[in-house]
């Protein structure tokens, strides 16, 4: 089953169901050895390093599952100035990353303009580096405009590709064909453009799942996201069970085998419900990680969900603690923008 899988790069819904239910440990263990080698075939041993700034939590939207909604009174918001952020920037190219992903809640008060400035300006200070944007669903001119001046990469999970599970999630606002058609927008303009999801979403099942597979098998992106979901005691899912370590391993190594050259992070998610879960990401066939260049002073604001790790580390700490962390299996952390690999 695992060399089709590999060969055809394609899963059917039966071998997802037998690879997500099997308790053979032994085929699991193969699953991951194949996407492992699968990744190193074509990223060597190399672990591309992203720098996140997170930079405002204010968030216009109201998504059940996470932190940092518009509903809860209890979030303390943030922004951080243009300053602010080029100082995050600063730090990290000395330290060696060379991606900076700028992630934030739907904040309106950044404005086109505002992201266009900051984009340039990081693009005019360090022109060797990629800059990713993660602020959500805009028009097809805003993404141009940004995409205009200089963005390289957006990362835009599509959460669940099951319109029935997508409106579990969210409120009646959000749709799911607008967040399929803004992927398709970014990939259009030129963006290395990243979807993904959460593992062990409420109501997800082995459809939705099937049905996320089906979705990056059609959009083809440079990059996808997954990570647990873990509960957030200020959300409508407080007392939802967070997605397991297990499953998050298995679903990386699908997707490594069935969309091979993909960047995949090993992500702070995972981090953060196994103390080895990013190390035993990469092992699973993942090659990115993305340590906190965030000042630490907002850190532990930045909450899509609870017991998040690393609020209270420096960014050289954070980085020094990932190459140790990758060393430590075999791996090695580069400087480098890390681009997709066609
Ligand atoms: N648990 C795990 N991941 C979450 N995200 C948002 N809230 C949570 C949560 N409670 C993820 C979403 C979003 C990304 C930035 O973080 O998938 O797209
Ligand atoms: Fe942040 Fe280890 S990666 S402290």
């Amino acid at each position: 089953m695992l060399e089709s899988i590999q060969n055809t790069q394609s899963i059917s819904r039966e071998e997802l169901d037998a690879i997500l239910q099997t308790q053979d440990s032994f085929l699991i263990q193969e699953l991951h050895k194949k996407a492992q080698q699968t990744a190193t075939q074509i990223y060597g041993n190399k672990i591309y390093i992203r720098g996140l700034i997170e930079f405002t939590n204010y968030c216009k939207n109201n998504c059940y599952y996470c932190g940092i909604r518009n509903g809860n009174t209890k979030a303390d918001r943030y922004r951080l100035t243009t300053e602010q952020i080029l100082s995050c920037c600063k730090t990290g190219w000395n330290l060696g990353f060379r991606t900076f992903v700028l992630q934030g809640g739907e904040d309106p008060y950044y404005t086109d303009v505002k992201i266009c400035q900051i984009v340039q300006e990081i693009k005019s200070k360090y022109p060797d580096c990629a800059v990713t944007l993660s602020i959500g669903e805009k028009s097809e001119e805003s993404y141009q405009a940004y995409f205009n001046a200089g963005a390289d990469r957006y990362l835009l999970r599509h959460e669940t590709a099951d319109e029935e599970h997508y409106r579990k999630l969210h409120p009646q606002q959000m749709s799911l064909n607008n967040r399929k058609n803004c992927l398709k927008v970014l990939k259009k303009i030129g963006y290395q453009t990243g979807c993904g999801f959460m593992v062990g979403s409420p109501g997800q099942t082995v459809d939705t799942l099937y049905q996320d597979l089906l979705f990056i098998k059609e959009l083809k992106p440079e990059m996808v996201g997954i990570g647990p979901f873990i509960p957030h005691k200020d959300t409508p899912f407080a007392d939802q069970p967070a997605g397991t370590l297990d499953l998050t391993l298995r679903l990386l190594s699908i997707i490594r085998l069935i969309h091979p050259h993909v960047l995949l992070p090993a992500t702070t998610a995972l981090g953060t419900i196994d103390p080895k879960g990013r190390e035993k990401g990469i092992l699973a066939g993942g090659n990115v990680v993305m340590p906190n260049l965030s000042p630490v002073n907002v850190r532990d604001k930045y909450k899509l969900y609870d017991n998040k790790i690393c609020t209270g580390d420096e960014a050289a700490e954070c980085k020094a603690c990932m190459a140790a962390r990758m060393k430590s299996i075999g791996y090695e952390v580069v400087t480098d923008r890390g681009d997709y690999k066609v």
